[in-house]
């Protein structure tokens, strides 16, 4: 059985920056240490994070002392104004890309455009965004926000990392017959499209598809539709432990992709557990095999002693 695992399979770079600094902040501080909601949708990480003493915190008010980690989504101004004010050492560790995305909404805002989010409403990241507009941004996520675009002739629009290039595309569209003077920044980070692309062609060369993430991680849900869309065969589980032996049967290639917040050491898991499901595969095939044969031997010696 071939295993082919996705170069773009796993932590993104802006997920994993965020682990190592939590990683090293946990380990080096001697006070508590909280990351500001978990750092990534993956419980097993967020495990190895708790025992190097990072625990987490939902609301900055939940904190009275230590250090904070601010993660790859980033939060607006106030919350890092406010963590400070409270005498906590703040550690930002948003994305350099979503960094990126709230800076140019601030300048925006200062020009005077009217600015539009392309994203999730409910995303932390947009929420962070909102923060860099004094929260007068709009976030539009569907054609059925279109309406909420009010009637000006500057506008900028903004886009969370994660979303897709047909939202983006169909908000331009809708806004170009409009609007005299229309500034768009494409902030979509191409990791996670390269990861879905990578996926659909993977999922089409191979028998069955392993996707690994959390159960709670939105990309890595996308993935597993990607896969099944392909119509290949698809198991979506957190680790190596959920594999089972029979998915494997009479499985020539299999394919493995993860969310960008899967760490490495799960890939890593999985794939040692597939070459184990394989050798155990090899030997009863061997068994079998060496059975077969002396099973004809015998009957050749039965057909010899009746000829005799
Ligand atoms: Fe950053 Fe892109 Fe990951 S924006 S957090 S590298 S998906």
């Amino acid at each position: 059985m071939e295993i082919l695992v996705g170069d773009y399979a796993g932590f993104c770079f802006g997920v994993d920056r965020a682990m190592e600094i939590a990683f090293e902040a946990g380990e080096s501080k001697t006070d508590e240490v909280y990351t500001l909601g978990p750092l990534i949708h993956n419980p097993q990480a967020v495990g190895k994070l708790n025992k190097v003493g990072v625990g987490l915190a939902e609301d900055i008010n939940d904190v009275e002392e230590g250090t904070i980690i601010i993660r790859s989504h980033g939060v607006a101004p106030e919350v890092i104004e406010k963590a400070e004010k409270k005498g906590l050492e703040v550690i930002n560790a948003t994305c350099p890309f979503v960094k990126k995305a709230q800076e140019k909404a601030k300048k925006l805002k200062e020009d005077g455009y009217q600015v539009l989010i392309s994203g999730d409403k409910n995303h932390p990241e947009v929420a962070g965004i909102l923060g860099f507009t004094n929260e007068q941004a709009i976030v539009i996520e569907d054609e059925s926000d279109f309406s909420k675009v009010p009637n000006t002739d500057k506008i900028g629009v903004i886009t969370q990392t994660t979303q897709s290039i047909s939202h983006l595309q169909n908000l331009v569209n809708y806004l170009l017959p409009k609007v005299k003077d229309l500034k768009v920044h494409n902030t979509i980070c191409t990791t996670t499209s390269q990861r879905q692309e990578e996926a659909a062609q993977l999922a089409e060369k191979v028998d069955l598809m392993i996707v690994l993430g959390g159960y709670n991680s939105a990309n890595t849900n996308r993935l597993a539709e990607i896969c099944c869309e392909n119509g290949v065969n698809t198991h979506h589980v957190e680790t190596a432990e959920e594999l089972q032996t029979d998915w494997f049967t009479n499985i020539k290639k299999v394919g493995i992709t993860a969310g960008a917040s899967t760490p490495n050491w799960i890939i890593k898991e999985a794939v040692k557990r597939m070459e184990e499901i394989n050798e155990e595969k090899n030997q009863v095939e061997t068994t079998e095999g060496e059975e077969k044969t002396e099973e004809l031997e015998q009957e050749e010696n039965v057909t010899t002693a009746k000829d005799e």
